[in-house]
């Protein structure tokens, strides 16, 4: 885990925040390389369960809620934690609203649900859609958390993406294991260590107020077996607090016979809630990539993220910085057109070529390209794969190609 948060500071993912005012606790800030993961991952998470599917929808809610928000769905009275002498603590984040008389005490939001339920009647009214369907969410999070703690597994400030997938009551169990399916498949596509994740049914006192099943995703991260990612039922708990329904209007022959008593009536839809903590996500998957081998006599530690995910996809050198026609041809034929096709592509001409790739591997940049004397003669470059080490003489023609077709 120091391994893991020396080299975030280091290469410039994650620093702690505030920190040259000594820092705030549970708070961080992302630099460079830390915003690049984090957007890939985002990416990743929208175009599976968004865009790749025709049911889903996108919202983007205000954090600051209506306080009525919070006592409708039970935050307000019940999204405590015991402090150290056992007295209840609520851990949403009080703020003001306006001046003065008119001030109204709000809170900035603990789930990105919520602002998904509130939107329920406006995405009904304006798309129609047909049940089952979800509404989908990537935002800031906020919990006054007692205890921040490990990095950024515990903050006081996070990110989530969540979906609500509304159903019809008589299909939750069935979409419950639909969606169990899909947060293991998407987990593995961006390069968690699934051996190391662990399917936890949550006990009926354990489980949050509004939930008649939850399963947690636990991964065995370097300070334990913790939470990473649920899946819950929150039956029409929300809708139901809300006061929203749902004309169910689908024709009575594409219905199972137990739901067509619902034809053309008021129901309240069923939500099965799979939740995801961005923050969460990108630990499991470092402490997944971080490994160490032998090269060269010394112990090197390298992050084994997957292409689709590295912040950077490429690095581009001349093997010298101070041969003025290595840069140029560099910079003008490899660079330039890379970093147009690619975008996660950076120049790093800093240090003896043993020390770039240290460096490169330490970001977890897959691919490292040289321009040498040759190439001015060949048009070819040396391409170097950071797992193995292994280098490839590839003509500059056919750079892009190359690595469009190992990504
Ligand atoms: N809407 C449901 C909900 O918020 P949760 O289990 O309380 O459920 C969802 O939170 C996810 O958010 C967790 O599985 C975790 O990944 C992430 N999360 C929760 N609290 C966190 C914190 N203090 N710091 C970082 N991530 C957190």
């Amino acid at each position: 885990m120091e391994k893991i948060v020396s080299l975030c500071k280091r290469r410039g993912f994650i620093f702690q925040g505030s920190e040259i005012y000594g820092g705030l606790a549970g708070t961080f800030d992302w630099g460079h390389f830390g915003v690049a993961l984090k957007n890939n991952i985002k990416q990743s998470w929208w175009k599976k369960f968004v865009d790749g599917r025709r049911d889903m929808y996108g919202v983007d809610a205000a954090i600051i809620m209506n306080p009525k928000v919070w006592e409708a769905s039970g935050h307000v009275a019940g999204f405590s934690d015991p402090t150290p002498d056992g007295k209840q603590f609520n851990v949403m984040f009080k703020t003001q609203v306006g001046a003065g008389e008119e001030a109204v005490t709000s809170y900035l939001r603990p789930e990105t649900a919520q602002g998904m339920f509130v939107n329920f009647k406006n995405t009904v009214d304006a798309f129609h859609p047909k049940l089952p369907f979800g509404m989908a969410q990537i935002g800031k999070a906020f919990r006054n958390e007692i205890a921040p703690r490990d990095f950024i597994f515990r903050q006081r400030e996070f990110e989530q993406m969540e979906i609500e997938y509304f159903v019809r009551k008589s299909d939750w169990e069935k979409y419950f294991e639909y969606w169990k399916d899909e947060m293991l498949l998407w987990m593995e596509e961006i390069g968690i260590d699934m051996s190391k994740v662990h399917e936890i049914e949550v006990g009926d006192g354990d489980r949050a107020h509004y939930s008649s099943r939850t399963v947690d995703f636990e991964f065995d991260f370097p300070f334990g077996q913790k939470e990473l990612f649920g899946l819950a039922y929150r039956t029409d708990f929300d809708l139901k607090t809300h006061k929203l329904d749902y004309v169910d209007e689908v024709p009575t022959e594409s219905r199972g016979s137990s739901t067509a008593d619902a034809v053309g009536k008021k129901i309240i839809p069923h939500v099965i809630e799979p939740t995801f903590g961005i923050d969460r996500a990108i630990l499991a998957i470092l402490a997944s990539a971080y490994t160490e081998d032998q090269k060269d006599g010394e112990v090197r530690g390298y992050l084994k993220l997957k292409p689709n995910i590295a912040p950077v996809i490429c690095a581009v050198s001349p093997l010298l910085k101070n041969k003025p026609e290595l840069v140029e041809y560099a910079n003008t034929k490899v660079f330039a057109p890379l970093k147009e096709e690619f975008g996660r592509v950076i120049w790093d001409d800093n240090g003896n070529i043993g020390k770039r790739y240290r460096r490169q591997d330490e970001i977890g940049t897959p691919f490292c390209i040289v321009v040498d004397f040759d190439t001015l003669t060949d048009d070819s470059v040396t391409v170097r794969y950071r797992d193995t080490g292994a280098q490839d003489r590839i003509k500059v023609e056919n750079l892009a190609s190359y690595i469009k077709e190992k990504i």
